[in-house]
């Protein structure tokens, strides 16, 4: 009986995976090869079963050698899984292809037998293998000693793994569509100033629009003096690029398979996902407002965008789309050019905006003799007028070419367009393709008995006429939308990270707010209105009591909170700074605040919702502490400050107070003249005048724990006196360590609202981390980060 066991026991420990794992290849030797026909089984794949590299099919009969995300089975061919390919110009065909390791040491890939579309360029005497590394790495190196001949991280396509640098040697290129992976128009790449850059190089014009540049690379907050240029994103989700440019990703710090993509779109998006049977979510993109990018809907387009719809092309008024497949081939003119001034006139497009090729600039123009100057130059094809802000006078910019055209709100000024008299383009030609691109499925037809000129022919005329099969995807936002729902991250929250961050004059946020008339919240420094913003989002805007501070120290501070990016902060849309106005736009909470929900009589919050807000919240204050760029205090943690969103996740609000250190000055306390913080909150150090460490938000986030576990309010629990501050703290604390000493102690001390249902264990759990934090001693409480490890650990624990 025991032997039977035992040997079935045995059979399945060793044939399944045997069997499971003999269809695939570790790795390939030199003098061997993979051939196209057996694509299914001739894959390598790493250790880790995460990547696979092999011929992958990207059209009908065409083929590209790749490595990809290895796919399930039953899902259909994902072409968001590839990252890498060799050939992505030249596919191979699906009969008689095949990669060889030559005894050379050479790798080559040859198309139908016969012509050789891609090599590795290598030589070695040596024994050779082609091995995938489990971060998606394939290496050729020799078997004996550590010697790689070739790497395909040094070659990137459109794609960074993480820990992947992208160095001065490499690039990464955009596909031309989302099924034609063909070198596209936008790059990505450190310029001869050491500065990360976004160029669109298109069939007729290049420029760059990532950063913007008529910023210098100081104003847009980048260093040229770091010359190694070497950019990498960590398998967590952070990025750092040498010249400054640092992001994190919005799901930072969860262990995640993750990928960051120069999109054919101009945009590039790090994408993340749990395991393979989940699908990929955004989950940071450089760039919110897509009209920005250049080249985006072509040439004599428009370019509208909305936050909840994305953008849109237009072809303008008198011009019609050339390739009703493909915007990036912009529109044509429906009308021949004149050079006879008396045949021209304009029309007024409101808010929008050309970008660059302009052929003349005139300060302080009239409307008359800005006109003038467009219609003296017949190459002259529409010119704009505007007035700066803040001043009186007009400016005049005549145009050459009508490109990168997009509606803008904050623009202030008027495009005109020439066109000849008597025609009737009052409208836009809208054939708006919102989000849609269209797409042409690639044809590769093989030639049965192939003699080179024929397949030669074939390929060439299969590639030019064919490839009439289209199929359309809604992308990037239909493509959210839908990971969206399927993933169980909250999709307000990815929605929200994708958005941009700007800044709104003060006119728009008083009508957002109906003249301040809605008033939800008071402290940090300034009231705190709801309001509708004009692309219709709700928001919650603070106005700032007065300007203490000079406008480069605000919009500084400002750009540094806009960059944080954490799923448990509040999120900040926007500011306004004119004159002594000072306001910052930020998410609204639907759920309002942590004090509002724990005082309501409703218990909506039970003691699990309790525990996500305590495990949230010091996920974002040790994301604050210690993984910032600049140090940052909140300085004012208190429940008042938690917001709840619609799911009961806890949100950081009101950097009112907050203060950012630099790291390597930390003793210095002279920056903190003024006691910062709430009564019953504050540590012990402001009233003792010890130096100010991010110990001070340990203990105030310990006072907040307290409350939520006790449901009672330190604020409450009020004495008068001389030591007012340290006895409003002491009172529950105190209560809660005197309590301590019974055996009971966690069903004595909880909310009697939570009594009849809670994890005691878990309650515990958290007394214990909050009794830790409130010590009198800054150097005894644990800083954020062990709070994380602390109360996660005990997460796992119970699940
Ligand atoms: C996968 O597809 C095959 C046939 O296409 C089917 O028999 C099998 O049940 C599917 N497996 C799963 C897990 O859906
Ligand atoms: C340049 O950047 C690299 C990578 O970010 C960094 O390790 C190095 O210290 C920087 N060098 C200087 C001089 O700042
Ligand atoms: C992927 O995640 C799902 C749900 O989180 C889990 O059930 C499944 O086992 C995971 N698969 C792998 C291969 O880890
Ligand atoms: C439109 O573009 C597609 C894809 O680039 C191309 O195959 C097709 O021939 C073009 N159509 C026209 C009318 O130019
Ligand atoms: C855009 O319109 C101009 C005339 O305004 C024309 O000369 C040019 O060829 C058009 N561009 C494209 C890509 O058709
Ligand atoms: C310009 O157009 C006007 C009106 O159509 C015509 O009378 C005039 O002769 C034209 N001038 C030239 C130089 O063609
Ligand atoms: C603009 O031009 C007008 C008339 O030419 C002149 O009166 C005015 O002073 C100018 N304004 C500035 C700011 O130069
Ligand atoms: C546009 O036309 C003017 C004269 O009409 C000429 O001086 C200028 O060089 C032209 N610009 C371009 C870019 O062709
Ligand atoms: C893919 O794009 C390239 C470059 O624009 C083009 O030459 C090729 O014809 C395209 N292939 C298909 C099938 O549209």
């Amino acid at each position: 009986m025991a032997f039977t066991v035992s040997h079935i026991f045995l059979l399945v420990i060793f044939l399944f995976p045997f069997q499971y794992c003999s269809s695939y290849l570790t790795s390939l030797k030199k003098g061997s090869s993979l051939s196209v026909e057996k694509y299914e089984e001739d894959v390598i794949v790493s250790s880790n079963g995460i990547f696979s590299a092999g011929f992958y099919q990207i059209g009908e009969n065409a083929f590209s050698f790749a490595i990809w995300f290895t796919e399930l089975q039953n899902h259909s061919h994902n072409p968001a899984n590839i990252v890498w390919m060799a050939n992505r110009e030249q596919p191979v065909n699906g009969k008689h292809s095949k990669l060889f390791i030559l005894n050379t040491g050479n790798m080559l890939l040859l198309d139908a037998g016969q012509h050789n579309t891609w090599s590795s360029n290598t030589a070695s005497n040596a024994h050779l293998e082609l091995y995938l590394k489990e971060d998606g790495n394939l290496v050729l190196r020799e078997l004996q000693g550590t010697t790689i001949l070739w790497q395909s991280f040094d070659f990137p396509t459109n794609t960074l793994l993480p820990n992947q640098p992208l160095t001065r040697h490499t690039n990464l290129v955009s596909s031309r569509s989302q099924s034609n992976h063909s070198s596209g128009f936008y790059k990505l790449f450190f310029d001869d100033n050491n500065v990360l850059r976004l160029d669109y190089d298109g069939p007729d014009v290049s420029s760059t629009y990532w950063p913007p540049s008529w910023l210098s690379a100081w104003q847009a907050g980048r260093s040229n003096y770091n010359s190694t240029r070497i950019a990498l994103l960590d398998s967590l989700g952070k990025f750092i690029s040498s010249d400054n440019y640092i992001f994190s990703t919005y799901d930072y710090g969860i262990h995640m398979q993750r990928r960051l993509t120069m999109d054919f779109d101009g945009n590039i998006r790090v994408y993340s996902r749990k395991n393979v049977s989940d699908n990929w979510h955004v989950s940071w993109q450089v760039i919110s407002d897509t009209c920005i990018i250049h080249g985006i809907c072509g040439a004599n387009s428009t370019c509208s965008y909305d936050p909840k719809k994305g953008k849109k092309c237009s072809c303008l008024p008198g011009y019609k789309m050339k390739n009703h497949s493909d915007w990036s081939y912009g529109c044509e003119p429906m009308f021949d050019f004149t050079c006879n001034r008396s045949e021209s006139t304009f029309l007024k497009l409101k808010g929008f905006e050309l970008f660059g090729y302009d052929s003349n600039f005139v300060q302080n123009s009239t409307y008359k003799s800005c006109e003038n100057l467009c219609l003296q130059h017949c190459n002259c094809t529409a010119f704009q007028y505007t007035y700066p802000e803040g001043s009186n006078i007009f400016q005049c910019y005549t145009k050459l070419q009508l490109l990168n055209g997009r509606y803008s709100p904050s623009f202030q000024g008027i495009t005109y367009i020439r066109i000849p008299k008597g025609n009737n383009f009052h409208k836009e030609e809208s054939v708006s393709v919102n989000n849609d691109v269209c797409l042409v499925q690639l044809h590769r037809d093989y030639a049965t008995k192939p003699t080179s000129s024929m397949v030669k022919f074939f390929l060439w005329l299969s590639i030019t006429v064919g490839g009439l099969e289209v199929v359309c995807f809604f992308v990037v936002f239909v493509f959210l939308n839908k990971t969206n729902k399927k993933s169980n991250a909250n999709p307000q929250n990815t929605y929200h990270a994708l958005l941009g961050f700007r800044r709104y004059s003060y006119s728009e946020l008083k009508v957002a707010t109906k003249n301040f008339s809605n008033e939800i919240g008071r402290g940090g420094g300034g009231v705190v209105y709801s309001g509708t913003l004009p692309d219709q989002r709700h928001a919650a805007i603070k106005r700032l009591n007065e300007a203490k501070q000079g406008e480069g120290e605000f919009l500084a501070e400002v750009s540094i909170i806009g960059r944080l990016n954490h799923m448990n902060l509040i999120e900040m849309w926007g500011y306004c700074v004119e004159g002594k106005h000072r306001l910052l736009v930020y998410e609204y909470m639907k759920n309002g605040s942590l004090a509002e929900n724990l005082s309501s009589k409703t218990n909506i919050l039970d003691w699990s919702k309790r525990y996500d807000i305590a495990l949230g919240t010091s996920r974002v204050l040790a994301y604050l502490h210690e993984e910032c760029l600049e140090w940052i205090l909140h300085c004012d943690i208190k429940p008042q400050n938690i917001l709840l969103d619609s799911n009961f996740q806890p949100k950081l609000a009101d950097f009112g107070l907050s203060k950012l250190k630099n790291r390597n000055n930390m003793n210095n306390n002279s920056e903190f003249s003024m006691i910062r913080g709430t009564r019953g909150y504050m540590a012990p150090e402001w009233i003792f005048n010890l130096p100010i460490t991010s110990k001070v938000d340990v203990y105030s986030y310990g006072v907040v724990l307290l409350e939520m576990i006790t449901g009672k309010s330190s604020t409450m629990m009020n004495i008068e006196g001389d030591n007012a501050e340290v006895a409003y703290n002491g009172r529950l604390i105190t209560w809660v360590r005197e309590k301590k000493r019974s055996t009971c102690w966690v069903e004595e001390i909880i909310d009697p609202s939570m009594v009849n249902n809670c994890d005691l264990n878990k309650m515990e759990v958290l007394a214990r981390v909050a009794l830790d934090c409130v010590e009198e001693d800054r150097d005894i409480r644990p800083t954020m980060s062990q709070v994380v490890e602390m109360l996660q650990c005990h997460d796992k624990d119970v699940e």
